[in-house]
């Protein structure tokens, strides 16, 4: 794919569960990586957790020692503030779902990549012609939604903000192609095509729970089994992180202006008590960050 050759190093911006994810698959696939974060710190404990997922891939004999050490080396962290992103060629932002933040990180990204740089956000709702708007290449700026996790899920979300140039769709699309995932082109209208349809879903499970319908478990157990999802809701948003779950709703309800999308009470309850899912220890369920990959346990009592 010659529309790549130019591409060798890849800068993900934010070192949570998706940049972490998106890291590690850039960096399988042979590309150089700048993992950057607000502090080196945290960029380094993402690199380290993908470390600690190649690791586990080597145990299931799934991937060999050495192609995981190889992996790993490929990843740089950094500190996004640190001016060392004039070597990327290509970035995936993947920081808090917020656009105040996602507009002054792309400001930054503006300012520290070299002009003709694609900057894609992995955002899962906010507005890409908002997002474009904050820098002096709009047409440089995309949507490249990943699903959650990255190294697994087989989908990429492309979203074309109205300034986006034909090039830059082309280019973001070749690169998801060599990643290895199927691409699908959105309008930039809130939420996309995935989260417009899951996140009222999701929703209408909290408000479910709120109401009294049926536990936790007994909801996951009925969309699994009977509307056969491979994750009950509940599970689901433990996964995705019960604090942007809540934030893509509110990009929702606040953008549409329906109030179909207004978040459940209950969501708001548990993420001002900090109970975020995996990424804390405690959502839905109990969910220890040692078993990150397993199912959740099942709190005494999360009503
Ligand atoms: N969680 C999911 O299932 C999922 C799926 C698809 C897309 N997304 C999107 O991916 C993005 C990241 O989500 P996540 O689940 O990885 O969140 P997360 O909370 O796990 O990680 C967010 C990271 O962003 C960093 N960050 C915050 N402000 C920053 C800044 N100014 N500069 C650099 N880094 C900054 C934080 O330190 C943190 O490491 C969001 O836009 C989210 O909507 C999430």
């Amino acid at each position: 794919m010659a529309i790549l050759d130019g591409i060798r190093r890849v800068g993900v911006i934010g070192a949570g569960q998706m940049g972490r994810g998106i890291a590690q698959l850039a960096a399988a696939h042979g590309f150089s990586v700048t993992l950057a974060d607000i502090g080196r710190d945290i960029a380094e404990r993402g690199r380290a957790a993908v470390g600690q997922q190649l690791a586990k891939l080597v145990e299931k004999n799934k991937l060999g020692a050495d192609v995981a050490a190889q992996t790993l080396a490929r990843i740089e962290p950094c500190d996004l503030y640190g001016g060392e992103l004039e070597a990327v060629d290509f970035v995936v932002e993947a920081a808090t779902e917020d656009v105040a933040t996602k507009r002054e990180i792309f400001a930054t990204l503006d300012r520290a990549c070299r002009g003709g740089v694609v900057l894609a956000t992995n955002t899962s709702s906010i507005s890409i012609t908002a997002i474009g708007a904050a820098v002096k290449r709009p047409d440089r700026v995309i949507g490249m939604h990943f699903m959650n996790p990255p190294p697994i899920m087989k989908l990429v979300e492309i979203i074309r903000g109205l300034a986006t140039a034909d090039g830059t769709y082309e280019t973001t699309r070749a690169l998801a192609e060599r990643l290895g995932k199927q691409t699908v082109l959105s309008r930039d209208i809130s939420g996309f095509i995935v989260n417009r349809v899951l996140m009222p879903m999701l929703n209408e499970a909290c408000f479910a729970l709120y109401e009294g319908i049926g536990s936790v478990e007994d909801m996951d157990v009925a969309i699994q089994l009977g509307l056969k999802h491979p994750m009950g809701p509940f599970s689901l948003m433990d996964l995705i992180g019960l604090d942007t779950a809540l934030a893509i709703l509110e990009v929702l309800h606040r953008d549409l202006g329906d109030p179909k999308y207004r978040p459940c009470p209950l969501l708001r309850q548990y993420v001002a008590a900090g109970w975020l899912g995996r990424k804390s220890g405690r959502g839905f369920y109990h969910c220890p960050p040692t078993a990150q990959t397993s199912g959740p346990i099942r709190t005494e009592e999360t009503r």
